[in-house]
This record gives C-alpha cells, structure tokens and sequence, in this order.
C-alpha cells in the first residue's frame, strides 16, 4: 500500500467494548465493535469479566473488520492500539494482541492514548484539523475543557474537581433504578419529561471554569428520599430531565464562556456523554447565537469505538511516532499539558 495510505488496524479494548477497525489514510475503511453485555446484571462494568470478555471477542473482532474492509495481513502497514486509560487486564489484552501483531507481520506498533482519540474523533476521514479549538471532554472517567492549540500541544482550562459527566449520569441512573449504563437510558427518558420539573442546583466556581457534579448528585438523592415511591414512578422522566438539563446547561455555559475569553471560535465535544441529546441540542443553539462553529461527533463515534483508534494511529503514523514492543498499559494514562 501507498505509505500516503497507510492502512493501519486500531484496536479498543480499554473498558467494556472490543472494538476494531480499519483506516487508509484517513479515510475509515470499517469498524467493528462487540459490547459486553455480561455486565449489566452487575450495575456495571465488572472489570475480570471485562478482560475474559476481550480474550474471547477480539480476534473475531479483527477478522471481521479486515473482512469487511476486504484488507488481508499483509496489506496491513502498522498496529494501532489504546495504550490507555482504562481498565488494566483489560488494556493488556488488546496491547498484547497488537505487539503479537506487529512482531508477526514486522509492522510498526503505535500506542494511542484513549483521550485524544476521543478529541480527534470529530475529524475521522478527514486530512486536515481545524486547530485551534476548545474541546468539551465529557466521558465515563473525565470532564475537561482543553485548548487544542494542535495535535499534541494541549492546555487544561478546567476539569471536575470531582465525579465525571457520565460518572453522574449512570450514579443517578442508579438512585432512579433504572439500568446501566445510566446515561442513553437517561438521555431517553428524559425525551418525555420536563426539565423545569425540579430545580437542581447548578453549581459554580469563580475565577475558574472548574467543574463539579457530586453536589447536584446529593441533591438528586435527598430529593428522592423525600418522595414517595408511586411519586417517582409517575415523575421518572421529569426528574431525569430535570438532573440532565442541570448537567448539561453547566456543561454548555462554562464551555461558551471560555471559548470566549480566550478567543476561540470553535468548539468540539468529545466523550461518551457527547451522544446527549439534550446536550448536543443546547450547543448547537449557543452556537448559532454566539457565532462559534461546533463539531460533534458523529454519535457512533461518541463513546468508545477503534475507528477513533485507527484514525489516531493514522496522525501518529503520519508524523512517525511509533511505539517501542515494550510498552506497558498505563490506567491512568493523561494527556500531557502545557502552558
Ligand atoms: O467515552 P465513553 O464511552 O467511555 C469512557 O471513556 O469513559 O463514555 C461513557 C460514558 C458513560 O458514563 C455513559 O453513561 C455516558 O458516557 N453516555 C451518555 C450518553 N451515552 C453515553 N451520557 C449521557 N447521555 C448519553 N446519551
Ligand atoms: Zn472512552
């Protein structure tokens, strides 16, 4: 293959989704990806089950997706793996595989950090990168706001100083009773209620554009306890709207605010809980008033996929940044920041 094309294999399996998918270049040629359905008896994800999970599905996995991008080993020019953050036997299955991989077929290994495939995800297929932007991070583990000054040159403007987006999501999912993963089942639900049902508290830092969540979390609870149980039932949906729209209008507010001051015009969300409905509609709106530009995700890119993998290893390919065999997983894997 061209090396203007390189095809390269991504491979996810950092939490609860085995995933893998096939780029030329930039262009997504497929992606596959099996969900561990497993967890859901449990109320989460249950991380040995996770990694047996992973043993079982990938090889499958892979072959399916060179299958269906009619790609064979041979035609393949480099191994794109997440390297982290995640669950770590979960990590090591995929990491293992890809340097088994790369060591079969003497093909480079590029590790991916989750994080930036996240951020980049917006722009699979594409050759270019509307750098710079600021992109609202909000996913499982993380709620950032990061100056994306380039590929590699990022600067944290603000972070949770508690629980994640989505961590509150699937914990009030679980105070209302109603599944895992909390955030879809919430988004849905919210579809028929009314988000001025209860007034949650919205809560604010000055002088920062800090993030907190386990407040409005309290919050939710005491309401609940306060309720009957015939209450909540016929209000369901109205108190999901009513917590999702208290997220989601901090999420909006302090993005559109610092974009401002610091004189961006773009803006890029990114994470699993950029699939919210409520969210994605409350951007575009802002957007339209305030004259930024918005990328989101396409929504099967949102939460975690290896199309984003392949298409970050595509970047880190690009500027010839492979991978030693001899990289570990790393859990708590960041993204590095600078000033
Ligand atoms: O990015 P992701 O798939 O995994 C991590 O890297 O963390 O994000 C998963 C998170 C979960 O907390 C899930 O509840 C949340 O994203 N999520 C949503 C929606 N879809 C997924 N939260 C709100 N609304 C959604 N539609
Ligand atoms: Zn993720």
């Amino acid at each position: 293959m061209s090396h203007n094309h390189p095809v390269i294999l991504g491979i996810e399996t950092s939490c609860d989704e085995t995933a893998a998918a096939i780029v030329a270049g930039p262009e997504l040629k497929s992606h596959v990806a099996a969900s561990h359905i497993v967890h859901q008896a449990y109320g989460g994800v249950v991380p040995e089950y996770a990694s047996r999970e992973h043993e079982k599905l990938l090889a499958p996995v892979v072959q399916n997706t060179m299958s269906q991008a009619s790609v064979s080993w041979k035609d393949i020019d480099a191994i794109a793996v997440t390297q982290g953050p995640g669950l770590a036997g979960s990590l090591l299955v995929g990491l293992s595989y890809a340097k088994g991989l790369a060591v079969a077929l003497d093909k480079p290994l590029l590790g991916i950090n989750h994080i930036e495939g996240h951020i980049f995800a917006n722009f699979i297929g594409q050759d270019g990168l509307p750098t710079p932007f600021l992109c609202l991070l909000v996913s499982g583990g993380h709620t950032q706001l990061i100056h994306v000054k380039d590929i590699q040159n990022y600067r944290l403007i603000g972070q949770t100083r508690d629980d994640a987006a989505g961590e509150a999501f699937d914990k009030v999912a679980r105070m209302l009773g109603i599944g895992y993963p909390g955030g879809p089942l919430i988004d849905r639900l919210s579809q028929a209620g009314d988000p001025r049902f209860v007034a949650f508290p919205r809560s604010r830092f000055d002088a920062s554009y800090d993030f907190s969540f386990s407040g409005l979390k309290t919050a939710v609870l005491y309401y609940l306890q306060k309720q009957s149980n015939a209450f909540i039932k016929s209000h369901l949906e109205d108190i999901a709207a009513s917590f999702q729209q208290a997220v989601v209008e901090v999420l909006v507010e302090r993005a559109f605010q610092a974009a401002v001051d610091l004189g961006l015009d773009r803006l890029v969300l990114a994470g699993g809980v950029a699939a919210n409905s409520a969210l994605r509609r409350l951007v575009d709106e802002r957007a339209a008033e305030a004259q930024m530009t918005v990328y989101q995700p396409d929504l099967r890119y949102c939460t975690d996929n290896a199309a984003m993998i392949a298409y970050m290893g595509y970047w880190k390919y690009r500027i010839s940044q492979t991978s030693e065999l001899t990289i570990p997983a790393y859990p708590n894997l960041k993204l590095s920041f600078g000033t």
